[in-house]
């Protein structure tokens, strides 16, 4: 009997690729690039379905496009990539991968944290540029994170996850959401407004998922709220701080620095960021460790193989096909 076809379309940790094998025809981008729209449309000719990346996009019109995919097992908890209400209006169901990358999201948001307030990456290329003069009592000096406040935005899996770290270090914990979250209210979380959270909090960390009311909520009046020593935090998505606006906080002094794991236009960085010595950047690594990256693949799989099976896949964003079709 032949299986049916899953494209996955970036190279991902074997495990995953093991599993789907046991179900699936697997046809793997071996390529160091990713599938171009026109080459990923044509790819996904007769598959059931998708391992996709967030490069790879699903607006309606791709969709219109698939005739035989069942399924977008996206490779990532973020999923503005795919248009989901347009893919349930297909029937089409489209999970992504939640929960077992939070701690090491999370991590990354205290190691831009620590690294932008503490100077570690400027530090860095100093030392590597032979500039070590010697230890002197005020060289270097950086903002102590121990007794400080965090403003977490969005009191998601992440952000309560970068709340439980801060409380680790003795810092206070402000957060913004539409609503109380029980979690992290109950390890000493205080809810406040947007604006009461810019203007009172050290650190600002952005956590949430990126969607037409998230969009820029970071920009122009909002950074000008914030603390002149306060620095900004930002592991969720590029397009959730305006750039332009933060480049220019950043150079006036508005704020004292930024720590960015992700940007608008990856995989290209504004270059007025890299002449910025108070700003760490990385080139997107929140969920980059090899345990968290071996999760992620073992999900992808098993919600690709839940959907062939009729199951309800673990991480599935459109809940109401299931009641539609019984998937
Ligand atoms: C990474 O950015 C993700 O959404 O998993």
């Amino acid at each position: 009997m032949t299986r049916p076809k899953i494209v996955v379309t970036r190279r991902i940790p074997e495990n995953g690729i093991e599993l789907l094998k046991r179900y699936f025809t697997v046809d793997l981008n071996k390529s160091d690039k990713d599938l171009s729209q026109d080459r990923l449309t044509k790819r996904l000719d007769g598959a059931f379905g998708v391992v996709a990346m967030m490069a790879n996009k699903f607006d309606s019109e791709t969709l219109d496009d698939l005739q035989t995919v069942r399924v977008i097992s996206n490779f990532a908890v973020g999923f503005n990539n795919v248009d989901v209400s347009a893919a349930t209006k297909k029937g089409i169901v489209v999970t992504n991968t939640p929960g077992v990358l939070t701690d090491a999201t999370a991590d990354m948001t205290i190691g831009l944290m620590l690294a932008t307030a503490r100077r570690i990456a400027e530090g860095d290329r100093l030392v590597r540029a032979g500039k070590f003069r010697g230890w002197t009592p005020t060289y270097m000096l950086g903002q102590e994170v121990s007794g400080k406040t965090i403003g977490i935005v969005g009191a998601g899996r992440i952000g309560t996850a970068v709340a439980r770290r801060s409380i680790g270090f003795g810092m206070k914990v402000l957060y913004h959401s539409r609503g109380h979250k029980t979690e992290i209210d109950s390890i000493g979380g205080s809810l406040v407004s947007l604006e009461k959270l810019l203007a009172a909090c050290d650190f600002v960390s952005v956590n949430v998922a990126l969607n037409d009311q998230t969009f820029g909520l970071i920009g122009r009046k909002e950074l000008a709220l914030m603390k002149p020593a306060a620095i900004l935090i930002n592991t969720a998505r590029g397009e959730v701080v305006d750039e332009i606006a933060l480049i220019s906080a950043l150079k006036r002094k508005k704020i004292a620095g930024a720590g960015l794991d992700v940007f608008v236009n990856e995989p290209k960085i504004n270059p007025e960021f890299m002449k910025l010595d108070n700003v760490v950047l990385v080139p997107h690594l929140g969920s980059a460790t090899f345990e968290t990256r071996a999760k992620m693949s073992e999900m992808v799989a098993m919600n690709a193989i839940a959907v062939l099976k009729g199951e309800r896949p673990p991480g599935i964003l459109n809940p109401e096909l299931l009641e539609k079709s019984k998937v």
